[in-house]
């Protein structure tokens, strides 16, 4: 794969389309992660996703290389800026409607401006690449200028969760500070108690939050 060939581009709310459709295609199904959580039939994961990605593309912050000849987006990095001591979705979602991997990102998140101050944070998140392109950097060049797109936006840090191991390698690489860890199988629901990652799905058997002061 040729980097000549392809394009970086600042996505909107016109690219929906196609951004729904990379993540349906490549990030719902190519991910264990609802395998690993049990909510491959929840009638709100298609909802969730489509009403959460619009919201963040009416920022214009998100990212994604086209192909320059055919125009295909071949990659997608969804970005949005946050306060440290108040991510919208999470504080303003009540624990019990969020689905199991929001969960989790909402108790990795409710803390950190305890250890990292209170100013914001590009929060980078759902980074798909087709699979005819992976393993050729695309994931980590999308983050690099995700890094730039928040110097842009005048943030104090970037803020990563994944449970891909794939992408914690591009964070390690990348000189990313790990902040919050946790075995997905051990992560339980508040009330219940009962493990909110039954499954184990390897390689995803992490969840891992990293941050970049910038
Ligand atoms: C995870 C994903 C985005 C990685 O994209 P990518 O463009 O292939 O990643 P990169 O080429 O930048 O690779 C980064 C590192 O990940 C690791 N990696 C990526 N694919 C790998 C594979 N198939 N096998 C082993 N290691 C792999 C490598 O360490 C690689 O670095 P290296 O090539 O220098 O050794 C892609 O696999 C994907 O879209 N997966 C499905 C959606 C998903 O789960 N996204 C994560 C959301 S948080």
């Amino acid at each position: 794969m040729e980097f000549d060939q392809l394009e970086l581009v600042k996505l909107g709310l016109e690219d929906l389309p196609e951004v729904e459709q990379i993540l349906l295609q490549h990030f719902l199904t190519n991910s264990p992660v609802p395998k690993a959580a049990r909510m491959e039939n929840d009638k709100r994961l298609i909802p969730l996703l489509k009403k959460t990605v619009t919201t963040a593309l009416r920022d214009n912050l998100s990212l994604g290389y086209r192909d320059k000849t055919s125009k295909q987006l071949v990659a997608f990095c969804q970005n949005s800026v946050q306060l440290l001591n108040n991510h919208a979705y999470y504080r303003e979602t009540p624990n019990e409607l969020l689905l199991a991997p929001s969960k989790l990102a909402q108790n990795f998140l409710k803390d950190i401006h305890k250890e990292l101050g209170n100013g914001t944070y590009l929060y980078v998140s759902r980074i798909t690449v087709l699979p005819q392109y992976a393993r050729s950097g695309l994931a980590t060049k999308l983050t690099v200028e995700s890094e730039r797109v928040a110097i842009e936006m005048k943030c104090n840090y970037v803020i990563m969760i994944s449970m891909n191991a794939f992408m914690h390698k591009v964070a390690e690489k990348l000189g990313y500070r790990l902040l919050r860890e946790t075995r997905l199988l051990d992560f339980c629901d508040e009330s219940s108690g009962l493990s909110l990652f039954p499954v184990e799905v390897p390689p995803h058997t992490h969840a891992k939050l990293f941050c970049k002061q910038l």
